[in-house]
């Protein structure tokens, strides 16, 4: 996996006059099954979070509110992704290391993944992933 392999997802939007809906179909507008929804919220701005990759795991990360920052790392190249928009979600696939900065007061992230949470799939110390890469 690399970093050309995380795309921005745009979901559809439902626009009227009482305001905008969006939606997420497991194996329609996102390529995978979700098992698993999680959220992060009341975070301080400007805090850091993630720092991590993982063995397996996918995931989609969305901005439901605010402005995120994600660096996104395949151990080769890097870029970084300001996330800020309801209806546009950022695929991470597994193998690659993320940082995550919450950029805004109120910043709400969530995140669907294709796997149960299992401590086991991550790798929390960047020479680690480094190592993995090679043998994997
Ligand atoms: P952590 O992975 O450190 O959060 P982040 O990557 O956003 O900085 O997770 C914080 C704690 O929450 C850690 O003890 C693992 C636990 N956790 C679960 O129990 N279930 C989950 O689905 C997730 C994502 C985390």
């Amino acid at each position: 996996m690399s970093i050309a392999d995380c795309i921005l997802i745009k979901l559809p939007e439902i626009k009227d006059s009482r305001g905008n809906l969006s939606f997420i179909e497991s194996n329609k507008n996102i390529p995978f099954e979700i098992k698993r929804i999680y959220y992060i919220y009341e975070v301080p701005v400007n805090q850091e979070r993630a720092a991590h990759a993982h063995k397996e795991l996918n995931q989609i990360i969305f901005c439901l509110s605010g402005s995120l920052e994600i660096v996104l790392d395949d151990g080769s190249n890097k870029k970084t992704i300001i996330l800020d928009s309801p209806s546009e979600g950022l695929f991470m696939s597994s193998k690659i290391w993320r940082d995550i900065k919450f950029c805004k007061k109120s910043s709400l992230c969530m995140v669907v993944a294709d796997q149960y949470y299992d401590e086991n799939d991550y790798i929390r110390e960047y020479e680690l992933f480094k190592n993995f890469l090679q043998i994997n």
